[in-house]
């Protein structure tokens, strides 16, 4: 198969998150995050495991760096932990935190790699979890710009492409209404205050950054996930366009829009936070690029007994494991590889948002790795980026302005409460050693950059 051919001046990348990758929860001076607190707590990651160590990047950033050079990148998404720069979330900020970030980026930067900066990638500072309960407070919001500015201003020389907030949707709803992510909260009350409250933190640290660094480029990164009705029954195609409008509008039109859709937003009228009079203006201030994450598609049906949705929606098939449901592979996160979504929801975006700049800032998947004398085979991996990357280049062919490609992630990492057990790594870690090895589909990504006949 031929490579996919993307346009002049590409990015190319992978994405981590600090939780994920750094290790090092207690050092020079950093306090908790909500992740350090939830994963600690018994029953709530599934292998039991912790991130205390995850890959070891807060004391060997370098030997990342080396992968990407080696993959051939050159660009790299990374986040920063709130609670190392400002270990109380708000207040003192801790000098050794912003060292750390501003020599990762000087590394990154001698190696021929830009960095875009993730600032809030779910890791809430504890204390203003405890104090403010994150961010079901609007105070978060402004404390959120706050830390925006320290870091922008110590970094913002030499980082151009800030992200304020990866994946509201994710966040809001994993952490504060399923419980199954940190702070494991379960209420419908809260994740709205947290989805609306996520959005005008992204606003006023969209003018934070601004303020501290004049030729910033700023975006947020959102998740879409298309919602198809399970059925072609009138109640499960309306339980699907609502689906669509909980997982995916709610932001995107927050953000292009500067209004939440309808009917969720009626519907859910008994639970709305407060808004303020000027938050959907600060919400849907100019962003510079929209950060994509996407993975696959889900399906909705019709269910009375889920409040205010009335829908309830899932995988198509909810078996385990890597295996083929329809002719459709599924990884073994349980997502459906079908890339012609991704396509499809390219054009989605392009059409309601005013073909807004896109970098896919997430993409990638899980499968089961297994080492062996040496090397890594993953041809489930490399055809799943086969699939999608060849679809992102033909929606950009097709007017897409597609600028940039993520991939997720570098190496094996932390995966929130999968523990270690779920690899979605071009680069094989072995937790036990920290031994890298790069995997079959590491050394795809290398070939399909360097086929790039327009030059990346
Ligand atoms: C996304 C998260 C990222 C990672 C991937 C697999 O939802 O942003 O941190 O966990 O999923």
């Amino acid at each position: 198969m031929p490579h996919p051919q993307f346009p002049r001046g590409f990015l190319f990348g992978t994405a981590t998150a600090a939780f994920q990758i750094e290790g090092s929860p207690y050092a020079d001076g950093k306090k908790a995050s909500i992740w350090d607190t939830f994963s600690h707590k018994k029953g709530k990651i599934r292998t039991g495991e912790n991130a205390d160590i995850a890959c070891d990047t807060y004391l060997h950033p370098e030997r990342d760096i080396d992968l990407m050079v080696a993959l051939g990148m050159n660009a790299y998404r990374c986040s920063v932990a709130w609670s190392r720069v400002m270990p109380d979330g708000r207040g003192a900020v801790n000098q050794k935190g912003l060292d750390y970030y501003s020599r990762l980026v000087d590394l990154l930067l001698k190696r021929g790699i830009t960095p875009f900066i993730t600032l809030y990638h779910w890791d809430m500072p504890q204390l203003l979890e405890d104090g403010l309960g994150g961010f079901a407070s609007r105070e978060t919001c402004s404390l959120f710009a706050d830390y925006a500015t320290v870091v922008v201003k110590a970094l913002g020389d030499r980082v151009k492409d800030w992200i304020t907030l990866n994946e509201p949707w994710e966040h809001a709803a994993l952490g504060h209404l399923l419980g199954d992510h940190a702070p494991g909260r379960r209420n419908p009350w809260t994740y709205l205050k947290v989805a609306h409250h996520e959005l005008l933190a992204h606003g006023l640290g969209m003018q934070a950054i601004r303020a501290a660094s004049a030729d910033a480029r700023v975006g947020i990164t959102l998740s879409q996930t298309p919602i198809l009705p399970v059925t072609d029954s009138l109640a499960d195609i309306k339980a699907a366009a609502l689906g669509d409008q909980f997982f995916n509008d709610f932001f995107l039109d927050g953000v292009y829009k500067g209004v939440y859709p309808e009917p969720l937003w009626s519907r859910t009228r008994l639970i709305h936070p407060h808004i303020g009079a000027e938050d959907m203006r600060i919400i849907s201030g100019k962003v510079d690029f929209l950060g994509l994450n996407y993975y696959s598609r889900e399906y909705a049906r019709a269910a009375w007994y889920v409040p205010f949705l009335g829908a309830w929606v899932d995988e198509v098939d909810t078996g385990a494991g890597e295996r083929v449901v329809n002719g459709y592979q599924f990884t073994n996160f349980n997502r459906e590889v079908y890339p012609h979504g991704f396509y499809e929801r390219l054009m989605y975006i392009k059409d309601r948002c005013g073909n807004p700049p896109v970098y896919i800032t997430e993409n990638g998947a899980s499968f089961t790795d297994k080492l062996e004398d040496g090397q890594v085979h993953d041809p489930l991996r490399v055809a799943f980026l086969e699939g999608y990357m060849g679809e992102a280049a033909n929606a950009a062919r097709d007017g897409v302005d597609l600028r940039g490609y993520f991939i997720w992630t570098l190496m094996d990492n932390f995966e929130w409460r999968e523990g270690y057990a779920k690899r979605f790594g071009l680069v094989y870690v072995d937790h036990a050693t920290q031994e890298r090895v790069i995997k079959d589909s590491g050394y795809w990504v290398r070939e399909m950059i360097r086929s790039q006949k327009a030059g990346a």
